[in-house]
């Protein structure tokens, strides 16, 4: 392709919708929305720009900065830099989208350059990348787990290989038509609570956490960082309190999408034991997402994450009759989470490597480019 000028900067990210620099936060909103229908087929992961600031907007736990790339002034490719608050912290996740009319130019290396330097300014030495890999024929780079690969002709494959990250893990993204039969729902829910017993309930919520819930929910959201397999990627833990919870929620809320709990009461200890969130979107053409499910390690083997899924799956039925479709991301090894989404009717949509590069640390003694633990 022919060589074509283009320059990278960093968005000042807007604090309300058609605030001062919206356009280019809303056209970088596009080039995610683009890039990922581009890979799965389909836009109903779509987010819209509206739905995408507040997780800009709470910064304080998970700071975040946006920078895209323009051709003839116009924003054609973005990058995401992520870490965690604390400054020891080695992590950092990266995430290059160009549109497709626009890779081979060199805008995926300069934006990916960008994040390298300055995850090498604050010595955040372990970078993770998430990239959808649409299936293509011909040899496969399979993940350490053994359970997924990913096409090695891919150009994400090529550019991740290239710029030093190794292939950790295979995510499954899979999509479930809604509505589910309720006579379905309701004998997988009464075979879920005939095994749970009487020990567990389910309760359900709308919105944010009810204020009982909330030191028992951070306690789970701070258990998904750690409790979930991550295979080689070794992500540290992200520690959720009330009030992180409380300023996390009341922000999600303005972007529209709204959040629908099941959790599993475990009575004797009055605790609870597990959750799981759906969020819905503003528009049912859009999926509903599956975002976290968990049972804490002490709870599992007692069914809770079938009865706490299809309790949400009513809820949803109930609530939001007109949303069309959930969609999910499990890791390929995560069996048991597997077989309950496919129990419920869940498919496969599209698969994502979850890659890892370890740098040595600028200054270090024999540094020699990049090397994997
Ligand atoms: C991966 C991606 C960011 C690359 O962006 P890009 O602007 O095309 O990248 P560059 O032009 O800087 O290419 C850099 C190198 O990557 C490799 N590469 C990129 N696309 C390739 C392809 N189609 N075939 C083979 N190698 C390719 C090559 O080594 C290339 O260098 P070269 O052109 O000198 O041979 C882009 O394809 C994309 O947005 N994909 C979807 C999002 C994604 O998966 N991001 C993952 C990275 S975080």
């Amino acid at each position: 392709m022919e060589p074509r000028s283009f320059d990278v900067g960093e968005l000042a990210i807007p604090s309300e919708p058609a605030g001062p620099g919206w356009a280019d936060f809303a056209a970088a909103a596009a080039v995610r929305n683009a890039v990922e229908e581009d890979a799965y087929g389909t836009g109903v992961l779509a987010h819209s720009a509206e739905e995408q600031l507040p997780a800009w907007l709470t910064q304080q736990h998970e700071p975040r900065r946006l920078f895209v790339a323009r051709v003839d002034g116009v924003v054609v490719a973005r990058a995401v830099y992520e870490t965690l608050a604390d400054p020891t912290s080695d992590f950092a996740w990266f995430t290059v989208e160009v549109l497709p009319a626009f890779r081979r130019l060199g805008l995926g290396s300069a934006l990916a350059d960008l994040l390298d330097a300055i995850a090498a300014t604050e010595r955040r030495t372990v970078n993770v990348v998430y990239a959808m890999s649409p299936d293509a024929p011909g040899e496969r780079l399979w993940a350490p787990t053994g359970f997924g690969s990913v096409p090695v002709g891919n150009p994400e494959v090529r550019f991740l290989l290239r710029r030093g990250f190794h292939l950790e893990q295979v995510e499954r993204g899979s999509i479930l038509l809604l509505p589910v039969a309720p006579a379905a729902l309701d004998g997988y829910r009464s075979a879920a609570q005939a095994v749970a017993g009487d020990d567990y309930a389910v309760l359900s919520w709308t919105g944010p956490t009810p204020q009982r819930w909330l030191d028992d929910l951070a306690l789970l959201y701070t258990r998904m960082s750690t409790d979930a397999p991550t295979a080689g990627l070794h992500e540290p833990e992200d520690v959720w309190d009330s009030d992180r919870l409380v300023a996390e929620q009341a922000a999600s809320c303005t972007g529209g999408r709204v959040a629908l709990v099941s959790a599993a009461l475990h009575r004797p200890s009055g605790r609870l034991a597990g959750f799981t969130e759906l969020s819905v979107p503003t528009d049912p053409r859009r999926s509903v997402e599956q975002d976290d499910t968990l049972v804490l390690r002490e709870h599992r083997g007692h069914r809770l994450g079938m009865l706490m899924k299809v309790a949400n799956l009513q809820h949803l039925a109930q609530q939001f009759p007109e949303q069309t479709a959930i969609t999910t991301f499990n890791a390929e090894e995560n069996r048991y989470m597997l077989a309950v989404n496919e129990a419920l009717g869940f498919v496969p949509m599209g698969y994502e490597g979850a890659w890892r590069r370890v740098s040595a640390a600028a200054g270090s003694a024999g540094s020699s480019a990049t090397t994997d633990s």
